[in-house]
């Protein structure tokens, strides 16, 4: 039997019916509320709307659980990698041998970019932030790949794909490169995808470079817990610019932009600022003090959830990845994972912070790896960037492929001035 509910407003009844999704709580369709009952409803921040219906990613806050496609992030973190997850997430199954080698291939012969492209990189100034010259280059992809922007036909739509997920480290890793003022490498097509992206980062010509396999495979992990994450904000970003017809490459630009913000994906470079900036153990307490007081806009960067209220399981896991990486490069007692150390276990037994749930998230940790590994805080947010844009891509197409996608125009609570007639210059 299907289930519903009953608003009453006033003397009209008005009958909503409930979906039942395949997990999570029921979902009140509201659809035909302003019709039926003239009335919008009103969530800033969309703490209760769902705005699509979608069979990527499942997040449950209360457990700490993520899923892709179903399958636990520990598992996948632990048995796969991340062009399998990448297959997983924009196909629904997990590949065969041959589908992964296909699909392999493909990721493999899109790594470089149009030459034309290493020019338009002149054009920013050398101190850029990596993540300005991201979303300009990544937008600017519309420009130079004509034959994978109508979004109405579906091998476009597949070739756009594959050319973001392929080129997104060569991207990241140019912009890296002109703000230190080193050559670009050009992609290694024999080198796996995470290997790649390092050699091109780290590689110069006068030396050669070899590709550490436990930093790959660090680098692997970070990019599989990051590559999908629900209907987020900048995924979100993505679907609303998407709903609008925009080419995918100017969606990605989109989603990249909104990445960027201290309370999203800039939040593992703002973490690990923070943790440079408070510098010993003994200036903790002054940190905590701060971040309780209400007049005080500083937060714990790397800290707290939008819907995880338990713990982040990508932060367990990411832990773990941490712990591997400083082992293995022998700076396991180094001043910053010292402060992160003691303010995880602080903040884990404060009264504050276990009354409101914030716990230790994703980028408390992959800062810390990332800043082990040799990069600047800058490219932080561009190598999350990357690890996404698979997840933006996926839910992008999934969008364009749902019959009931419409344009995403929200409502607004109008607390503006009534009508009002124009008063000439001389009577104000
Ligand atoms: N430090 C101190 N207090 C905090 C923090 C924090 N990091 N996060 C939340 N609070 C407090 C907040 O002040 C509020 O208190 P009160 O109820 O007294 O007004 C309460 O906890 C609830 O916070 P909220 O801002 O209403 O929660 P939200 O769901 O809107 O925000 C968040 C979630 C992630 C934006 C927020 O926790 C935050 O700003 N954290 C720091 C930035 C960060 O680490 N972001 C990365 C998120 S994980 C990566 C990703 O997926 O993007």
């Amino acid at each position: 039997m299907t289930k519903s509910a009953k608003l009453t407003i006033g003397e009209k009844v008005i009958d909503l019916p409930i979906h039942s999704p395949t997990l999570g709580p029921d979902v009140l369709d509201i659809r035909k509320l302003y019709a039926e009952a003239d009335v919008f409803t009103y969530d800033p921040g969309f703490t209760s709307t769902a705005a699509c219906e979608s069979t990527i990613t499942y997040i449950d806050g209360d457990k700490g659980e993520l899923l892709y496609r179903g399958y636990p992030i520990e598992q996948l973190a632990e048995r796969s990698h991340y062009l399998e997850v990448c297959y997983l997430l924009l196909y629904g199954e997990l590949p065969n041998a041959a589908q992964a080698a296909d699909f392999e291939y493909r990721i493999t012969r899109h790594t470089m970019l149009h030459e034309q492209i290493h020019y338009f990189f002149r054009g920013f100034r050398r101190d850029s932030h990596p993540m300005a010259t991201m979303v300009g280059v990544v937008g600017a992809m519309s420009a130079f790949y004509h034959d994978s922007l109508d979004i109405n036909d579906p091998w476009q739509r597949e070739v756009a794909a594959i050319r973001m997920i392929a080129k997104l480290p060569t991207i990241a890793a140019m912009a890296y490169k002109y703000s230190i003022g080193q050559p670009f490498n050009y992609p290694q097509n024999h080198l796996d995808y995470a290997g790649n992206f390092l050699h091109m980062c780290f590689a110069v010509p006068a030396e050669s470079y070899t590709v550490n396999p436990v930093l790959a495979k660090a680098m692997d992990r970070i990019m599989m817990l990051h590559a999908d994450h629900e209907q987020n904000a900048s995924t979100s970003t993505v679907r609303l610019a998407g709903s609008s017809g925009a080419n995918p490459f100017a969606c990605i630009a989109a989603g990249i932009a909104c990445l960027w913000g201290p309370a999203h994906g800039g939040a593992n470079q703002a973490c690990l600022e923070m943790l440079r900036e408070i510098g010993t153990v003994d200036r903790i307490p002054e940190y905590i003090k701060r971040a309780k007081d209400k007049d005080d806009p500083f937060r714990l960067m790397g800290f707290g959830h939008r819907v995880y209220k338990n713990f982040d399981p990508r932060a367990k896991v990411m832990k773990e990845s941490a712990d591997e990486v400083l082992g293995l490069l022998g700076i396991e007692n180094n001043p910053t994972l010292q402060v992160a150390k003691e303010l995880e276990r602080i903040a884990l037994e404060d009264d504050y912070f276990v009354s409101k749930k914030l716990y230790p998230n994703v980028d408390f940790y992959s800062g810390i790896i990332l800043d082990a590994m040799g990069f600047p805080t800058s490219m932080f947010t561009p190598i999350f960037a990357i690890s996404r844009t698979v997840g933006w891509i996926s839910q992008w197409k999934e969008m364009i492929g749902d019959p009931t996608q419409k344009i995403g125009r929200p409502r607004q609570l109008y607390k503006g001035e009534k009508t009002r007639d124009y008063v000439d210059l001389r009577h104000r």
